[in-house]
């Protein structure tokens, strides 16, 4: 949920550590900060605020910074990183589950000045360096004391030019190339200056100086580590042309889905067959991929006619999950690093279940902790708000559904779908409605089936970047209580892309218009064009268990427009953070 930036080498430091932070702001931006020979700078707000006169200043050639996304402490400039404990600097990414009973134990001499669980961190270090020790020996043993997850990067001011790492279940790499030695949360933050780059494993150390890194095993002997394949353009993405990176995104969803599917089919030539002989199924992701398993749970269901359970990763529980050596654990994320999903991978495995990570990335935890990993192909996702990544994990279960069930009962036409997607970006019917609903602050989206799954992710986005609250609901319940709600001005979005529900969509219709309700209605059936909503969005016209992949669209763009018409930087939205690395 935060981003560690580090480096050591013929510098000047600063101008490395806040290009690497500006990548890694998708993880975090409540606040940042920077360590620089011994000078600590740090401020609320987004990275931008570390260009100042104060960096402006800072000449030292080893460095640690920070971006933050806050968990224990509110956004501010005290409890941004790097916290210190006299000579001591850390950041932090991660969360620690026993500060307070490291707070209550280490002498009263060091006081806190912060309200983050990270500080109880920088004082046992300190502790151990005041007892006599190494910075690397201190890191260790607070490392043996602290429960939780971590990736720190620590300096201290007695061991100048010097940078100490540590992960436990938070990631972190160290890169090497001609002007020094680099470490970050993940690759994208250093790729460009960077020869080789190590992947720490878990427990694992590594001690930095200008001349380069030595790493140290969970045993804390010295080890050789084998560097991993990267690609050094990794990160050189800008907006090309767009207003910001959630509108390319939308722009790339049809062309993101095509090479996934292309890339997926290819993939899965490759995996063991028995993979695809499951007795039971069971998918598993957070937020926008959870939705993706809701719609590959119904694919299942209707397609395959295996027992498929989709699970929210945050509520995966061993004692009633129908998990065995015969369970086929899907665990989708775009990121591979959200530690709810990591968690429910470990569960699954503990009760024999084989996992396979369908993620978005090069290289991340999940993919380093499940027996098989899928690549999705929709390109580097760097907004906030999953777009292009959803609609590719969702061709992914239709790709799975079709090598699980032998085949698809039409066959899925991935030129006309990408052709149908992009032909979904930009509706001028849709920026009209961006503005009608700009000054709302309720909406319902419904649907019946698949429609209801649309349903579900259109309201995450609404929620996530628009900051309008809404709810998503099954159709067919609106009458059974929440049809309360209903009053005159109350915004209804309504998903028909099914035939065989399109009579009770009416129903509903009817129900809501009767209550005042502002009704929007987004089809494929000409038909429906009279049938009395106060708006009508056409879309594309393909077999209805493919519009899931089509009726997302527009929602994205309604999203991305009302966030714009509200003045939200809908690519970093309030409280939010891409990849969501504590539980
Ligand atoms: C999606 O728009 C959200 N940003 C969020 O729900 C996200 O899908 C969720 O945190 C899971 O992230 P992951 O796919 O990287 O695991």
């Amino acid at each position: 949920m935060c981003g560690i930036i580090g480096y050591c080498g013929v510098g000047p430091a600063f101008p490395y550590l806040f290009e690497g932070l500006k990548k890694l702001e998708y993880r975090g931006y409540d606040s940042a900060g920077v360590e620089v020979g011994g000078r600590v700078i740090k401020r609320a707000g987004s990275v931008d605020g570390l260009k100042n006169a104060e960096t402006a200043g800072l000449a030292g050639r080893c460095g640690i910074g920070h971006t933050r996304w806050a968990t224990h402490g509110a956004p501010s400039a005290v409890n941004a990183h790097p916290e210190s404990s006299g000579p001591v600097h850390l950041v932090h990414n991660g969360m620690l589950e026993n500060y307070a009973v490291l707070r209550a134990e280490l002498p009263g001499r060091y006081p806190f000045v912060s309200d983050t669980d990270t500080e109880s961190a920088a004082h046992c270090i300190r502790a151990g360096i005041d007892g006599g020790e190494s910075l690397l020996a201190a890191t260790w043993r607070a490392a043996d004391r602290l429960k939780g997850s971590f990736a720190f990067l620590v300096t201290s001011d007695l061991e100048p030019e010097t940078i100490c790492g540590i992960r436990r279940n938070s990631p972190l790499v160290v890169g090497t190339g001609e002007r020094g030695v680099f470490l970050a949360s993940d690759i994208a933050a250093i790729a460009e200056h960077c020869e080789e780059i190590f992947s720490l494993d878990n427990e694992e150390s590594v001690l930095v100086r200008p001349d380069g890194p030595r790493f140290f095993g969970p045993d804390r002997r010295e080890i050789r580590k084998a560097s991993i394949r990267f690609d050094k353009n990794y990160e050189k993405v800008g907006f090309e042309g767009y207003s910001c990176f959630m509108e390319k995104e939308i722009h790339e969803v049809g062309e993101g889905f095509l090479q996934t599917c292309l890339g997926l089919k290819n993939q899965m030539k490759g995996m063991p067959a028995e993979l695809f002989r499951p007795k039971r199924l069971l998918f598993c992701g957070c937020g926008t991929a959870y939705h993706a398993c809701r719609l590959g749970k119904k694919l299942m269901e209707r397609l395959v006619r295996i027992p498929c359970e989709a699970v929210l990763a945050s509520e995966a529980d061993e004692e009633d999950l129908p998990v065995d050596g015969e369970t086929l654990c899907v665990f989708v994320s775009q990121s591979g690093e959200t530690a709810d999903t990591i968690s429910a991978l470990r569960v699954c495995k503990k009760l024999g279940g084989r996992t396979l990570a369908v993620t978005n990335v090069v290289q991340s935890s999940l993919e380093d902790l499940a027996d098989f990993t899928l690549k999705t192909h929709a390109g580097r996702e760097f907004a906030v708000a999953s777009t292009k990544a959803y609609v590719a994990q969702s061709g992914f279960f239709y790709l799975l559904a079709e090598k699980l069930a032998g085949g698809l009962p039409v066959s899925m036409d991935l030129e006309a779908l990408k052709a149908g997607m992009e032909a979904c970006v930009d509706l001028s019917e849709i920026r009209a409605l961006a503005g009608e609903m700009k000054g709302e602050s309720y909406a319902f989206f419904l649907g019946r089936g698949l429609d209801h799954l649309t349903a579900m992710e259109a309201s995450l986005k609404c929620k996530e970047i628009t900051y309008i609250h809404s709810e998503a609901y099954a159709a067919g319940e609106l009458k059974h209580g929440t049809l309360a709600l209903i009053e005159p001005g109350s915004r209804v979005i309504l998903f028909v892309t099914q035939r065989k529900w399109q009579e009770k969509m009416m129903n509903t219709l009817s129900e809501v218009r009767a209550r005042g309700a502002r009704t929007v209605l987004l089809s494929p059936f000409s038909d429906l064009e009279d049938c009395g909503a106060d708006r009508f969005i056409r879309l594309p016209a393909f077999p209805d268990l493919y519009m899931p992949l089509i009726s997302i669209v527009p929602c994205q763009s309604l999203a991305f427009r009302l966030s714009r018409e509200r003045g939200i930087d809908c690519d970093k939205p309030r409280n939010l953070a891409k990849s969501v690395t504590v539980e």
